[in-house]
């Protein structure tokens, strides 16, 4: 992404003093922005998928919850709204959390929302950084959902060392599994790769043990959506099927994620709480009622056990096993 007409709009913007946030609904047909009136059409946007991806879910919460201190509102009640729009990703809480602390104050809750905003994107090129020589010439890495610039900012994170690779002249190639429901994959990252001019390849989820068994696989690169103390990852579903089968076939399985999607305060991935979105997501298909009456299971997130995880690729560098010392190094360094 070295030029401007081959980035992709940002999915949440603050600028004089208005929230807008790019509706990924509509992608790639449409780029609309929508003002954001008020903490509730926040929270909405967030629900509905409007604004998704965990960092990207944070930093829109983060200014919802300036809006609310700006129009003189209940603070915890607002505070309470945001953390309840998306049950899984830490960072929203994370997020919500550190404006509510200053928040008494709108102009400190803006200034820390806009921190927490700037952040962000040099976290994405300290992943960039981490992770990039992972990308050789003539390598395959396949990825998963979309944990590219726009769940985050510019950069991404699982797309942060495919980003940084390229713009070094690695030639190396992207599988981006549609990721079903909600086809995260094959409406963002897609989209978001090829006008980077990145050579990317389309697949359904269902494809990837047969692509793997191919040898058409050298790597795989996910996002993380909260990775608990012991190293569990909670991801996209689809995710945790991706690392058995990486396990099977002897592909590595790396994780990218900020060091604020790290949740010391989790013991394990059975502990979190998957998101249950309604079974519509899964009865249609876009415009088409493909089983209609019947029951449609549609959990959003799985757990990947840190068995599967070959290394983290995080702000603060590669964190490779044992993660229990690993991960408890990164919590005692400031
Ligand atoms: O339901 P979504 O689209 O919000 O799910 C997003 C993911 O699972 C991403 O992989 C994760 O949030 C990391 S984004 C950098």
């Amino acid at each position: 992404m070295t030029s401007a007409d081959t980035r992709v709009p940002e999915p949440v913007v603050w600028a004089h003093g208005t929230l807008r946030i790019l509706d990924q609904r509509l992608l790639p047909d449409t780029v609309a922005y929508e003002d954001q009136a008020d903490v509730r059409s926040v929270a909405a946007a967030i629900r509905d998928l409007k604004v998704r991806g965990a960092p990207a879910i944070g930093i829109a919460a983060a200014y919802g919850l300036v809006l609310a201190a700006q129009q003189g509102e209940d603070l915890e009640a607002a505070a309470a709204t945001l953390k309840a729009a998306r049950p899984t990703a830490v960072n929203l809480a994370w997020a919500v959390d550190r404006v509510r602390a200053v928040a008494a104050d709108p102009d400190a809750a803006l200034n820390e929302a806009q921190s927490i905003h700037a952040e962000d994107r040099a976290i994405c090129r300290a992943i960039g950084s981490a992770g990039r020589h992972l990308l050789r010439d003539g390598a395959t890495v396949m990825t998963h959902c979309n944990a590219g610039a726009l769940a985050v900012s510019e950069l991404g994170t699982a797309t942060a060392p495919m980003y940084l690779a390229h713009d070094a002249g690695v030639e190396f190639r992207v599988i981006a599994n549609e990721t079903r429901p909600v086809l995260q994959g094959a409406r963002l990252t897609v989209w978001e790769l090829d006008r980077a001019g990145i050579d990317v390849t389309l697949a359904c989820d269902s494809a990837a043990g047969r692509l793997m068994a191919e040898g058409a696989v050298d790597l795989i690169i996910v996002g993380a959506d909260r990775v608990t103390a012991n190293g569990d990852v909670v991801n996209k579903i689809g995710t945790a099927t991706l690392a058995i089968l990486a396990r099977h076939f002897g592909i590595p399985f790396y994780v990218a994620c900020p060091s604020s999607t790290f949740d010391p305060d989790t013991p394990c991935g059975a502990d979190v709480e998957i998101e249950e979105r309604s079974g519509d997501e899964v009865r249609q298909w876009p415009g088409l009622e493909v089983a209609a009456h019947i029951p449609a299971r549609n959990p959003a997130f799985d757990v990947t056990p840190h068995e599967l995880v070959s290394a983290f690729i995080t702000d603060r560098g590669l964190l490779e096993p044992p993660f229990q010392q690993t991960l408890t190094a990164l919590r005692r360094t400031p």
